[in-house]
């Protein structure tokens, strides 16, 4: 186990106090947002739709004027955007094309485990995967990102990163925003170390790995977006490698939000700041005046992953503005995720930075042995540093943090979950029904430095009443 004994005053010294770090009032917002283009599927006679992604490395312009070399799928830097509805039948044919073995994970998909594209679906240099599975989950932002054992880091870090949104006839009919790149646009956040030659550097702080000072919007560096509706539907996501973010608007104004990662709330929440620790995605909607320019920006905080004050993006309002929906009273008709009285309770500790439970990561090993379509309470204790929480397969409600109801954004689907040093949150879990006593899903603090060291364990998926046999070891594929 790497100890971090001394490194607890760094990691201690928290907040550096607003503006002390950050970009606040720098930027000139120069450049046109990007939004990743829609992958468009073959669609098979059987209706089945077929989507190809290759892992490739080039060169993109991060900073303006300056070739960065980086890493994405069928692309220089990131991914297209994939797009299904409930119910379809989606083929994936991941080519690797890095020079080093890598995996493509579905992040909040519902599937099979061998097709989940964790660290046991590794693809070979010059190989191919082809993942396939029916969509059967409520409509959500996912995403989709390597995860190799040891390796995630340095691969999301150069780039690879996508969504994968998920549609449904329920959301449909809720006539929200969803001109995609019009009036529904994906925000993906990302911070970077570049070098006055557009150099990306990879040289990891002090416990918490990779983080930078100039923050990406899907791949944009000072960017602004050109509002031409009156509504507009916002999907973020914080694809960093550790930074959170306090997002907010520089005028303050107030704004709704409608999902969370793993679908939409009950009813719009209406709040002025939202946090999203790495890997977790909101759905919110926003107001907007004609001419109205505003900044979207992360303040401060004081979770070691959060310092500095950043600007991300600027709004800018048309002289006109095309009227768009209201928001609505209503949202998900699904109903929220209980778990029966008597529920199974497991328990987690993060220790340190590297290990739950005490325990590294091991590929062999299967920690937690769950029954399908079980619902549990998975209660997450954090002593030490801030950490979050991801459990793959899954959906999750927020139970309490430290015994408090979480904030009311909050309590929307999710995967993912920021848990506040020293506190502990419980988890309502609802698992799926696709069982595979040999092949586990993972669950792991997405902090990928912790991740990558270890703070990951593996479960598997059962016939209920056959817990009991199932083997608790892999073989080694390596
Ligand atoms: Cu987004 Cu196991 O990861
Ligand atoms: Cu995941
Ligand atoms: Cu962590």
């Amino acid at each position: 186990l790497f100890v971090f004994a001394g490194l607890a005053a760094l990691a201690g010294c928290g907040n550096p106090g607003a503006g002390s770090k950050g970009n606040s009032g720098t930027l000139a917002f120069a450049n046109r947002l990007r939004v990743p283009p829609l992958l468009e599927p073959a669609v098979a006679k059987d209706g089945t739709k077929r989507f190809s992604l290759t892992m490739q490395t080039g060169q993109a312009e991060l900073l303006p004027g300056k070739p960065t070399t980086t890493w994405g799928f069928n692309g220089a830097y990131l991914g297209p955007t994939i797009r299904a509805i409930r119910g379809d039948r989606v083929a994936m044919r991941v080519r690797n094309q890095l020079g080093e073995p890598s995996t493509v994970h579905w992040h909040g998909m519902r599937l099979p485990a061998v097709m989940d594209g964790g660290p046991h679906q590794m693809i070979e240099p010059g190989g191919t995967w082809s993942p396939h599975w029916i969509i059967d989950q409520p409509a959500a932002t996912s995403w989709y990102h390597p995860h190799p054992h040891g390796n995630t880091a340095k691969h999301v870090y150069r780039g690879l990163a996508g969504l994968f949104l998920v549609d449904d006839p329920a959301a449909a009919a809720l006539g929200l925003p969803s001109t995609y790149g019009v009036d529904d646009v994906p925000l993906i956040l990302q911070d970077k170390v570049l070098d006055k030659n557009g150099v990306l550097r990879e040289d990891p702080k002090p416990t918490w790995g990779l983080m930078g000072d100039q923050i990406l919007v899907n791949g944009v560096y000072d960017p602004f977006f050109e509002v031409t509706t009156t509504l507009v539907r916002l999907r973020i996501l914080n694809g960093s490698n550790a930074r959170m973010y306090n997002v907010e608007f520089a005028d303050r104004r107030r704004f709704h939000v409608i999902g969370t990662d793993a679908g939409l709330l009950a009813a719009p929440v209406t709040v002025d700041r939202v946090q999203l620790s790495p890997g977790e995605r909101l759905e919110v909607l926003v107001e907007f005046a004609p001419r109205d320019q505003v900044v979207l920006r992360s303040v401060a905080g004081d979770n070691g992953i959060d310092e500095g004050d950043y600007e991300l993006l600027k709004f800018v309002a048309a002289d006109q503005l095309k009227p768009g929906p209201s928001v609505p009273q209503r949202l998900a008709a699904s109903p929220r995720i209980e778990t029966p009285a008597g529920a199974r309770e497991r328990k987690f500790k993060l220790s340190g930075s590297d290990a739950i439970n005490g325990r590294e990561m091991d590929m062999t090993r299967i920690d937690e042995v769950v029954p399908a379509g079980a619902s549990e309470i998975w209660q997450v204790q954090n002593p030490v540093y801030s950490h979050n929480f991801h459990i793959h397969e899954v959906a999750f409600r927020i139970l309490d943090i430290d015994g408090k109801e979480p904030p009311a954004y909050l309590q929307g689907p999710k995967d993912t979950v920021f848990i506040p040093r020293k506190s502990t949150v419980r988890l309502a879990v609802q698992f799926g029904h696709h069982t595979d006593p040999k092949t586990p899903y993972m669950y792991h603090c997405h902090i990928l430095r912790h991740e990558d060291e270890g703070m990951m364990g593996q479960f598997v998926i059962v016939e209920p009443g056959t817990e009991a046999s199932v083997s608790r070891t892999l073989p080694s594929h390596h």
